[in-house]
């Protein structure tokens, strides 16, 4: 089909749900079609939701490394049939969904002396997710495997260099693998009798009037937001309650550094 990827992903019990990419069928080897606007990208075509203060806005970012192309094209560690997912065994398990995009993640690890020896994952993500992911789980059972402590302050930034870099609009989706292991780990430390090492995400509401949180304004950040205007234009944050707007604004510019680095 031109202009379009097609991905063979066996789907191991996700729930059915619908993401930018089509909606995800039942049972083995759905086929996922999409990244259409991502082959747009590289054919230079214009991004219709292109917005002033949206990272996305600058061609020059739209370019695929050819890391991450050989890391979609050829993903490693993913699981590739139903059966090796069901008979997997391992000791820590994370699923989460991207607020921003609703694709989804899964990962398994197996933890030995502290260390991660293997990370398998599956994913209903973009070509970005899966490289993301797939890099992610090379970083993380290399050179006898990263320590539990290390692997759960592993930063998206960090993928994302390996990789040589990714559009700014696709960041969210590196971050999707990321959360995914941290809750893998969390997942781990639970079952294994070290409760008092779980670090549990909290999210602070800062318009409560809107229920806009922190988190929600980080995921608009990730998704390319990146002035106040396009944060409210995606979350509604200060249209009604005007005194949050200043501790917005720090948040915007707190996750700018964080993730795309001081201008
Ligand atoms: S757009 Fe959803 S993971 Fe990339």
């Amino acid at each position: 089909m031109e202009g379009e990827i097609e991905i063979q992903i066996e789907e191991a019990g996700l729930s059915s749900s619908t993401s930018e990419h089509g909606t995800l069928g039942q049972g083995v080897g759905n086929t996922l079609v999409g990244n259409t606007h991502e082959e747009k990208a590289h054919q230079g075509t214009s991004d219709h939701n292109a917005t002033a203060g949206d990272v996305s806005a600058s061609n020059k970012s739209w370019f695929y490394t050819d890391i991450v192309k050989e890391h979609f094209f050829n993903p490693r560690n993913l699981f590739k049939t139903k059966e090796e997912a069901d008979t997997y065994f391992s000791d820590g398990m994370g699923f989460v969904g991207s607020p921003a995009c609703g694709d989804m993640m899964k990962i398994w690890i197996q933890v030995k002396d502290d260390r991660i020896k293997e990370c398998k994952w599956q994913t209903f993500g973009c070509a970005s997710a899966i490289a993301s992911t797939s890099m992610m789980s090379v970083m993380i059972t290399e050179n006898e495997g990263m320590v539990l402590e290390e692997a759960m302050h592993l930063k998206p930034q960090d993928i994302v260099k390996r990789l040589g870099d990714l559009p700014a609009r696709k960041f969210h989706c590196s971050v999707l693998g990321d959360k995914a292991l941290r809750a893998a780990i969390n997942d781990y430390y639970a079952k294994h009798g070290h409760q008092e090492k779980v670090i549990e995400e909290k999210h602070r509401m800062i318009d409560h009037i809107a229920k806009v949180t922190d988190h929600d304004i980080e995921e608009a950040v990730l998704e390319g937001a990146t002035t106040f205007e396009a944060v409210q234009k995606k979350t509604k944050v200060g249209v009604a309650n005007k005194q949050c707007i200043p501790e917005v604004e720090q948040l915007i510019k707190f996750y700018k550094e964080k993730y795309y680095g001081s201008e």
